[in-house]
């Protein structure tokens, strides 16, 4: 999808380091050997080192290569009747485009998909629920994949999704700086200063969400207060790749419950956040899901 990588070794480093940058992220700024900041700008210099190779090679080849992914786009630049739709980008605008999907896009879809894993593992009924649609929605899809028709059709599916991004808060808060001296429920707040926004005190408000820690997809059948649900940010700078992620989500999700039953094989919380979830998982019926993780890269 962004520069088609499929050897191995350089998809496992990618791999790893991007799950090195993405806790730096919303670490301490303090750059010392044993700090996650630091380890995080290490594994960046790794991943720009892979990308400036891989976007020299293809540049090359550019002329002959029939890739259709974004790196393909970026360099060659779409084409109208009136000539390029893009302006040529330079070798550095291309890696820093890369490198922002994949920081923002990748580490973000596969921690929001293996929480919901655990959360329908440990919420039996909702599974049930959840294979119900699945399944009919299955049954009645003519074509041999998924389509945007079939997508639409699940309802109870998108607000378990959104019930997932809510309750795990991917992205637990977001940095703003103050443009100018305001006042907000009394604090006071200079021009310059930086605040965060804590999306995951949001999502865990009583006052905002009644009974914030039960797993509950049906809450969204009412429309949520404005600016209470912030998985994907809000304003100018809501996330790019928010539907491309809820469809992600969604496709992951109707694979895995038509196909799959599974049981997390471990509960410690604490694990969990630093190595994911294993899974026991059984097949029940065949199916031509593929690996997401190749599928973005
Ligand atoms: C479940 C998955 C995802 C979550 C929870 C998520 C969350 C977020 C959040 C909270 C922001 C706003 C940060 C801020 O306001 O400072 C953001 C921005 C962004 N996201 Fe995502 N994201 C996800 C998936 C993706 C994907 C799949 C892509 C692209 C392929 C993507 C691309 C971006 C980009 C480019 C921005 C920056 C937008 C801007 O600053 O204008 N995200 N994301």
């Amino acid at each position: 999808m962004l520069m088609s990588l499929e050897e191995p070794n350089e998809l496992e480093m990618l791999r790893k380091d991007v799950a090195q940058v993405f806790p730096a992220m919303l670490a301490f700024p303090i750059n010392l050997p044993w700090t996650t900041f630091h380890k995080g700008l290490k594994a960046r210099k790794r991943i720009e080192n892979i990308l400036a190779k891989i976007i020299n090679e293809r540049r090359r080849v550019i002329e002959y290569s029939n890739e259709h992914d974004l790196l393909q786009f970026l360099l060659s630049g779409e084409q109208s009747s009136d000539g390029p739709l893009l302006p040529s980008l330079t070798d550095k605008q291309i890696h820093d485009n890369i490198l922002t999907l994949i920081i923002a896009g990748q580490e973000t879809t596969a921690n929001a998909i293996t929480w919901m894993v655990k959360y329908l593992d440990e919420n039996q009924d909702v599974q049930e629920t959840l294979r119900d649609e699945q399944l009919k929605i299955k049954e009645t899809s003519r074509a041999s994949s998924l389509t945007v028709d079939d997508l639409n059709k699940m309802s109870y599916a998108s607000k378990l999704v959104k019930e997932s991004l809510r309750m795990a808060s991917i992205v637990p808060w977001f940095p703003r700086v103050a443009l100018e001296d305001c006042e907000l429920e009394g604090f006071k707040i200079r021009k310059g200063w930086v605040i965060n926004i804590d999306a995951k005190a949001m999502h865990l408000d009583p006052s905002v969400y009644q009974d914030p820690t039960r797993f509950h997809p049906p809450r969204f059948h009412e429309l949520s207060k404005p600016y209470s649900f912030l998985a994907f940010g809000t304003g100018v700078r809501t996330c790019l790749g928010m539907n491309l992620a809820k469809y992600m989500m969604l496709e992951f999700l109707h694979r895995l419950i038509t196909t799959y039953r599974w049981e997390s094989m471990d509960s410690d919380l604490i694990n969990f956040g630093k190595v994911g979830t294993f899974l026991k998982i059984e097949k029940r019926m065949p199916s031509s899901s593929s690996s997401l993780s190749n599928f973005f890269f």
